[in-house]
């Protein structure tokens, strides 16, 4: 087996005439926080999306512990055991915690017309996918209107870890938190690798990415310009590498990014 958990081969995508990806090679390990960084609009969220099944590379290919996927949708990534956290957390205000965490895997008992859902199942493991984490929310039919950012970002971390075998992908998992809520969520983050998942973190904020990742990529304008080792990790570093005040060790001298 591959000693990566996930690996991205020169991909490639366009949309239109917008080139959101440029021959992207990156490799994320299992037990490992890979972190994904970049100014807006450089391709971090596109190129999880193509992890995540629900874009498709233009050229290129992504690799599953060594074995090619193409996922044509996002149903077949997560069968692959890759969980996603999306910036919007995909969550729905009007439905309780544990309808949220089995949102369309519904336990269901009895045969054709007399389906019955098990509800205690289900708010019996909702209960224990949310103290695996050691999350504590008041309880499971509490309903998300009433909880706070924090709150909601460990429901929808706990729902893509509860079901992800292998690889959990969040966008930007603290930007709408507290120094707190983020502390919190950092935990959390740290918890699924110390479980052995591979994580893959895209975050604009330096100082968390420093103190959680164990490898960076940097992006720019749709290429990877850098990759970054945990004793490389340097905050300054990172935002000069982002900018483009310096040039990033995977940019050889015709790698143009004006085109
Ligand atoms: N569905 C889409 N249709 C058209 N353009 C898109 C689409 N998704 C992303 N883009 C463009 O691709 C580029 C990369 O976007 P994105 O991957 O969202 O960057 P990031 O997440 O790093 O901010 C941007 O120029 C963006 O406008
Ligand atoms: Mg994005």
């Amino acid at each position: 087996m591959s000693e990566y958990a996930v690996a991205c081969h020169n991909v490639s995508k366009a949309f239109g005439s917008v080139k959101a990806l440029r021959d992207v090679s990156i490799t994320a390990k299992a037990g490992e926080v890979t972190a994904i960084i970049g100014d807006n609009g450089a391709g971090k969220s596109t190129l999880i999306k193509i992890v995540a099944g629900v874009e498709q590379a233009d050229s290129g290919h992504i690799d599953l512990f060594g074995q090619q996927v193409d996922f044509t949708n996002p149903e077949e990534a997560r069968q692959a055991g890759i969980e996603t956290v999306y910036q919007t957390l995909g969550l729905i205000e009007d439905l309780t915690i544990w309808q949220n965490l089995f949102l369309n895997r519904e336990i269901v008992t009895g045969f054709g017309p007399i389906q019955l859902m098990n509800k205690r199942v289900m708010r019996q493991r909702s209960h224990e996918m949310l103290t695996a984490l050691d999350v504590h929310i008041p309880s499971v039919r509490a309903r998300v209107r009433g909880l706070s950012g924090g709150q909601r970002q460990a429901v929808a971390i706990s729902r893509a870890a509860g079901w992800s075998s292998r690889v959990v992908i969040m966008d930007e998992p603290t930007a709408a938190l507290g120094v707190r809520e983020s502390a919190k969520v950092e935990e959390l983050i740290e918890r699924l690798k110390d479980k052995g998942l591979a994580v893959i973190v895209i975050s604009h904020n330096f100082d968390q990415v420093v103190r959680l990742a164990d490898r960076v990529w940097v992006m720019r304008q749709g290429r990877v310009i850098a990759e970054l080792s945990q004793e490389e990790l340097d905050a300054a570093q990172m935002v000069a590498l982002i900018t483009g005040a310096a040039k990033g060790d995977k940019l050889n001298e015709s790698g143009d990014l004006d085109d």
